[in-house]
């Protein structure tokens, strides 16, 4: 299974550090042979070497240039990250980035053979409008994007559940896995309030492939303890 930590803007160069370290020293310590992926903030990227997949929050669709703020993937070479979030609601509603801004980013480290973990999701007044206008506007997500490609890995993370405590009731998540994942084979993780206290169940569902957690993997212990989750599960 796939156990991804988005930081977020957290933690100091030093803490990611640490943390990452910490976050191996449990797999090896374990033999859990689950793929762990770590996105730190951007300025806490170093070259890593080891167990966990470290990958961006954001980049550019550039080589270099002059896009003031951002950065494109000669800042990425020089660490060695292959793997990129693409699409976090976050970026969709509070930065502001649209469908087709995503999509030439998606296919600018697509061409690149980044990993790529793609994020949709509907906020509360569209899932409130019932479940066709919902299916719907997710669907819109996917508009230009190839979801065929290798190493695509998709997060289904309503915007309503990120952050906030709420979560989709298990039979929702498996319904609406079930239907994502007749628009994609890639892995499918679920995201959005995921917590030490409900991950097991949630990575026990049917078609969740894996977890993007937020606020609760800032508790190193309680991520790793996720990590054990999913492996303790052979699923
Ligand atoms: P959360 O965030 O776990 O804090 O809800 C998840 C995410 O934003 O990926």
């Amino acid at each position: 299974m796939i156990i991804a930590a988005n930081l977020k803007t957290n933690l100091t160069r030093e803490k990611t550090i640490k943390y990452i370290k910490e976050v191996e020293n449990f797999l090896s310590k374990n033999s859990i042979s689950q793929e762990v992926l770590v996105f730190p903030a951007i300025s806490n990227l170093t070259l890593h070497v080891g167990d966990v997949i470290v990958g961006a929050q954001n980049a550019y669709p550039t080589i270099n240039g002059a896009f003031t703020g951002e950065i494109g993937y000669e800042q990425l070479e020089e660490f060695a990250i292959k793997t990129i979030l693409i699409g976090h609601s976050e970026r969709r509603h509070i930065i502001g980035e649209t469908q087709d801004a995503l999509v030439k980013k998606f296919n600018f480290y697509k061409n690149l053979g980044f990993k790529i973990v793609y994020c949709v999701g509907e906020p509360l007044e569209v899932r409130e409008a019932g479940h066709d206008k919902m299916m719907g506007y997710i669907s819109k997500q996917y508009e230009g994007i190839d979801t065929s490609y290798e190493n695509l890995i998709i997060a289904y993370e309503p915007v309503w559940a990120i952050g906030t405590g709420l979560t989709p009731t298990s039979g929702d998540i498996v319904a609406i896995h079930k239907e994502l994942k007749e628009k994609s084979s890639a892995p499918l993780l679920y995201g959005g309030s995921v917590k030490v206290t409900n991950a097991k169940e949630v990575l026990a569902l049917d078609g969740v492939d894996g977890i993007l957690v937020g606020s609760a993997a800032l508790y190193v212990e309680h991520f790793c303890t996720m990590c054990e989750y999913a492996q303790s599960l052979e699923k």
